[in-house]
């Protein structure tokens, strides 16, 4: 079988790999040249556990390929995915122009039968509207009978697991209109899914709303267990016996329930704006959505807050290590991070900033300059420092050498944005610690 993703970043890179894994012939595509040459090369563009020993090996067997030209392997294809970006608009929207570049694309030079399948997070509706352009450049062409046909396969891996998502995923969702591109789809997952063959297939405007509707369900998880975090430390309960309390209930379940400094990343901002100027787009109001971005705007200024609180609004002049710069731990995304608005705040407040993180910082750089220090390690940023803040939750953060931090600290404050320290241990030795929903 012979299909090519087009986008090869996060998704495409990751979706590619792990299809040429299972023997398929991928190609992979980008307009971005210095990318395509470097996986040429064997240069991984992103930090993702387990993809460049798999994109290696695949590339090494000749089962996955790279080009920046699309036109020149169209006509080889059974499948193309589109899996570029759908960033938000200035006004909240999706931005589907490269989505719909990519279809122009096909429209313009596809010759033979094909299955079009949307794997970008995408507004319902999309693929239809995609197919239709398709549709009015194949007639211009006089190609009215070409069968082309689009199917949707939103995509949900997670960064930091995404080729073990990928590879096992808890379902695949697929949205068909005909037989042969549910057999087409089926001939492709079902190596995945040998035991338990867990494809939900489904109408493509189902498929398409599914993706959105799951990213909204995990986001107002967080939302809502920041806001049950803030009264928590206001009436004296502390959210970690909350959260377990509430968590072993079957009903509710443990996952997305952890309090923190808010969501970030470059899928649930986004996508939550896009579900809500969907639904503002028919008429609709969704209230809740507008309610749990609401809480995560808020919740990205609360370590500041704490810091603020903690030196009576005299920030001016301190020096303040943030340790951890990507939305999550095991990833190098740092697209809407938490770290981001905090060091941001940080530096309007006339605080020097010293930051490590063991992945993100050559993307931090990009965003940030040369206007903080980028330290060697987790020591190398406390050093000096009146403060320490924790906006992500890597491994290596988790035990430190609290005696080796003392020394080298010029204050001992710890601001934890993931609660993964012990306010009892930190408090024994000395430390200030401020965590999420505690006393
Ligand atoms: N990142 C995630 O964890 C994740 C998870 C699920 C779904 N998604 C969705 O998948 C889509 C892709 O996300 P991503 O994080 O992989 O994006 P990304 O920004 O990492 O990668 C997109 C790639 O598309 C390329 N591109 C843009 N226009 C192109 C064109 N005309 N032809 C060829 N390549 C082109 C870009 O150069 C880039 O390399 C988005 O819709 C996103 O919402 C992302």
């Amino acid at each position: 079988m012979k299909i090519a993703i087009v986008g090869t970043g996060y998704v495409g890179l990751v979706s590619g790999a792990c299809f040429a894994e299972m023997g398929v012939d991928v190609t992979c595509v980008d307009i971005d040249n210095a990318k395509i040459e470097g996986l040429m090369k064997g240069i991984i563009p992103i930090y993702e556990p387990g993809l460049r020993t798999i994109v290696l090996r695949n590339y090494d067997a000749e089962r996955l390929h790279f080009t920046t030209d699309l036109p020149s392997v169209l006509n080889e294809m059974e499948i193309v995915f589109i899996a570029v970006g759908t960033p938000s608009d200035i006004n909240g929207n999706a931005d589907l122009s490269y989505v719909m570049t990519v279809a122009d694309t096909i429209a313009r030079h596809v010759t033979k039968p094909l299955l079009i399948v949307t794997k970008s997070t995408v507004p319902v509706g999309t693929s239809h509207r995609m197919l239709e352009v398709v549709r009015e450049r194949l007639a211009e062409r006089q190609l009215p009978d070409l069968k082309i046909e689009v199917a949707s396969n939103p995509e949900f891996l997670k960064e930091g697991a995404a080729v073990a998502d990928f590879m096992s995923p808890d379902r695949v969702v697929v949205g068909v209109e005909s037989e042969q591109a549910k057999e087409l789809m089926t001939k492709l997952y079902r190596p995945f899914l040998l035991n338990n063959f867990r494809v939900i297939f489904m109408d493509i405007l189902s498929s398409e709303m599914t993706k959105y509707a799951s990213n909204a369900m995990l986001a107002t998880r967080i939302s809502f267990m920041n806001d049950i975090a803030n009264l928590c430390e206001r009436v004296g309960a502390d959210v970690n016996m909350v959260r377990r309390g509430m968590g072993s209930d079957s009903r509710i379940g443990r996952s997305f329930l952890y309090p923190g400094c808010g969501y970030g990343g470059s899928c649930f901002p986004k996508d939550i704006r896009a579900l809500i100027s969907v639904a503002e787009s028919v008429g609709y109001e969704m209230k809740l959505l507008k309610a749990v971005e609401e809480v995560n705007n808020l919740q990205k200024n609360i370590l500041f807050e704490k810091l603020t609180n903690h030196f009576d609004g005299k920030l001016n002049g301190l020096t303040v290590a943030v340790w951890g710069l990507s939305f999550k731990p095991e990833t190098d995304d740092v697209r809407d991070a938490a770290s981001l608005t905090l060091i941001r705040s940080l530096l309007d407040a006339g605080v020097t900033v010293r930051t490590y993180d063991p992945a993100a910082i050559s993307e931090a750089r990009k965003v940030l300059g040369d206007e903080v220090y980028y330290a060697n390690d987790i020591y190398d940023a406390a050093l000096g420092a009146d403060a320490l803040i924790v906006p992500t939750e890597w491994k290596e953060f988790r035990l430190p050498n609290w005696e080796v931090l003392k020394k080298i600290m010029r204050r001992h404050v710890v601001i934890d944005g993931r609660n993964i320290y012990s306010s009892a241990e930190l408090s024994s030795i000395g430390f200030g610690y401020h965590g999420i929903g505690q006393k």
